[in-house]
């Protein structure tokens, strides 16, 4: 039997007010999910996302046109693109929350990185099933020799522990200052997918460098940020 039942409750006027409950030590109160409009957005974002994967599996399973006259190339350089674009795309998330003080738009970094690396893993398995056909010895060999290769190939490797501990339970484990110094590797990252593209196009340069140009101002921007004067804090009156 339960020994509280058998306790008297105390008269109403010594009962307690009812008190809303503090918010988990160190943490900020949640807003109700159906009142918080990044939260309710997030699942567009990602049907959004997942727009050119869904194109792409409908054009292999129904309807080979959507994928042009040589869909294995399509696949492969589509999935390029995305892989590239949602990785300036995530490095334009501080600028842009920093220009709008949107500051909510944090909360789509996460998903975004992870799209880049999403479609980075597609890109390789199209080259390692349409353009090797699994050769190892022959995937090697190129990674050795072809810079264009071996500049991709450390992007996505890099990309790899970003990826992995872009949890809140990894921020937490690493601790807030080694995790953002292990993200930094985002720049490099960028940096070397720009040049991946820049080195793999034969001709025309204007994609290249108009990517290129993206990941100057965004970097630039960042640079600036740092670089800047500030201003000189008043001194605390004692
Ligand atoms: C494992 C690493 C990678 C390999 C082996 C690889 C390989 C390739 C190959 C073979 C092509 C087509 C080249 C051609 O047809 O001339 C290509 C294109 C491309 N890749 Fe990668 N790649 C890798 C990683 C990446 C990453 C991490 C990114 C982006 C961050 C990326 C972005 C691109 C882009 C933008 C294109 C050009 C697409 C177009 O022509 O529209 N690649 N890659």
């Amino acid at each position: 039997m339960d020994p509280a039942a058998t306790v008297p409750a105390p008269p109403a006027t010594l009962r307690q007010p009812a008190r809303p409950r503090p918010a988990a030590a160190g943490r900020p109160a949640k807003a109700a999910w159906w009142r918080d409009p990044i939260a309710l957005s997030k699942p567009l974002v990602l049907a959004a996302g997942l727009v050119p994967m869904a194109r792409i599996a409908w054009g292999i399973l129904f309807d080979p046109d959507l994928l042009g006259a040589n869909p294995a190339e399509f696949i492969e350089h589509g999935t390029g693109d995305w892989a590239l674009q949602f990785l300036l795309l995530t490095l334009a998330v501080s600028p842009l929350r920093r220009l709008t003080g949107w500051n909510g738009l944090i909360r789509y970094r996460r998903m975004l990185g992870l799209f880049a690396f999403f479609y980075g893993v597609v890109h390789l398995g199209c080259y390692v099933a349409f353009d090797k056909y699994f050769d190892l010895g022959e995937i090697v060999h190129d990674i050795a020799k072809r810079p264009y290769i071996t500049v991709g190939f450390a992007a996505l490797v890099l990309m790899t522990p970003l990826a992995v501990t872009s949890t809140k339970g990894w921020i937490r484990r690493m601790g807030g200052p080694a995790w953002n110094r292990l993200h930094q590797l985002i720049y490099p990252i960028a940096v070397l997918g720009v040049l991946h593209y820049w080195w793999l196009v034969k001709r025309d340069i204007t994609w290249p460098a108009i990517y290129g140009a993206i990941l100057i101002a965004l970097l630039g921007y960042r640079a600036w940020l740092r670089l800047r004067p500030r201003p000189a804090r008043r001194a605390r009156v004692a």
